[in-house]
């Protein structure tokens, strides 16, 4: 069995249960919105938040439906960004396929994700899961300036590593850290677990979106979405970052121009992608990598061993071990 499979086999009947109310949750009576939506659920993803939302549920408790909602409002919202982040980023391929923007417009895409987003507060207003609203509405407004912040870092290209990790925190670690958090919370733990699940999430976030940016650095390997966008939309990564960081200041000047002003010139681009693997930032970032996968095991090891905790842990593994 791959380690997905394992991994899931400990919560199949419950990702089962989940694919139907989260498929049932995006019903829409606009035939363009259900044919966007049909399109969404056909190519879903790896669908690892919900199995955090499980897990983190499953080792503090028993999952009932509480577990669910917030699994799908968590997977509802994370389509959502990510069908505003493939706008934001104007990447036309997601999960495989084209993004919603390529086929439909932006104009479309902005509308979709707000439908999508609105349909998952309904969701836990009508279950009247208010604590669950909380956790998520925090994180939502931390991913809107995660997402910000790394825009303004875009345009004057003095990111340091601190601010990074701001980034990263708040875009995507937040969100992992809500699964954790809101799949706790969900069959009642007591508070300190519900914060260890919570910072324990943060970890694996931290560790996830190192392991994505990296893979926008690996050009063979196909991932399902574009590579090598990052420093055409002028983000700067953690193994660029840290490449600039170690650069002479010739190196560094050429380095930071190259970003700023033939950000679209594919060979000068290839040409920084050569020299931050030269630099050595993509082992310095697999390191930070490491160390984050690290701390999030050292917090999920004061929970007591189970099947559940197992899993988790190589839900983990697999954050940072992943092919796509
Ligand atoms: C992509 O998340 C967005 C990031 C935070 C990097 P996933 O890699 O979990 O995307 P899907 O849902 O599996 O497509
Ligand atoms: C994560 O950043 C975006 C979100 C938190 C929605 P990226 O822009 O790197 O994500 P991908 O690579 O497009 O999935
Ligand atoms: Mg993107
Ligand atoms: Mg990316």
């Amino acid at each position: 069995m791959s380690k997905v499979r394992e991994i899931k086999s400990v919560i199949a009947s419950e990702l089962d249960e989940f694919e139907s109310r989260f498929k049932e949750s995006m019903k829409s009576n606009t035939p363009l919105l259900d044919k966007i939506t049909h399109y969404i659920i056909k190519r879903k993803g790896k669908q690892m938040r919900p199995m955090f939302v499980f897990l983190s549920a499953k080792v503090c408790g028993q999952i009932n439906d509480a577990t669910y909602t917030a699994a799908s409002l968590i997977e509802l919202l994370h389509t959502a960004t990510l069908v505003h982040d493939d706008v934001v980023d104007d990447a036309n391929l997601r999960r495989g396929f084209f993004s919603i923007n390529a086929l439909w417009k932006n104009k479309v895409a902005v509308l979709v994700g707000d439908f999508l987003l609105s349909r998952g507060l309904l969701m836990s207003v009508d279950q009247q899961q208010f604590a669950l609203l909380r956790i998520v509405s925090n994180a939502v407004q931390e991913m809107s300036e995660g997402e910000l912040l790394q825009m303004e870092k875009a345009r004057k290209l003095d990111i340091t590593e601190e601010v990074y990790f701001n980034i990263i925190r708040q875009k995507t670690a937040s969100l992992i850290a809500a699964c954790c958090e809101s799949g706790a919370h969900s069959v009642q733990a007591d508070p300190d677990s519900v914060k260890k699940m919570s910072d324990f999430g943060e970890k694996v976030g931290l560790a996830f979106q190192i392991k994505d940016d990296l893979f926008d650095y690996n050009t063979n390997g196909n991932i399902g979405k574009p590579t090598g966008i990052d420093i055409k939309e002028k983000k700067m990564t953690l193994p660029l970052i840290y490449a600039i960081s170690k650069a002479q200041r010739t190196d560094k000047r050429w380095l930071v121009k190259t970003v700023k002003h033939h950000n679209t010139d594919k060979e000068k681009v290839q040409d920084v992608i050569d020299y931050v693997a030269l630099s050595g930032g993509i082992e310095y970032a697999r390191d930070k990598m490491l160390e984050h996968r690290d701390d999030a095991l050292k917090i999920l090891h004061s929970f007591e061993e189970s099947e559940a905790r197992n899993s988790l842990e190589a839900l983990v593994n697999y954050t940072i071990e992943r092919k796509k």
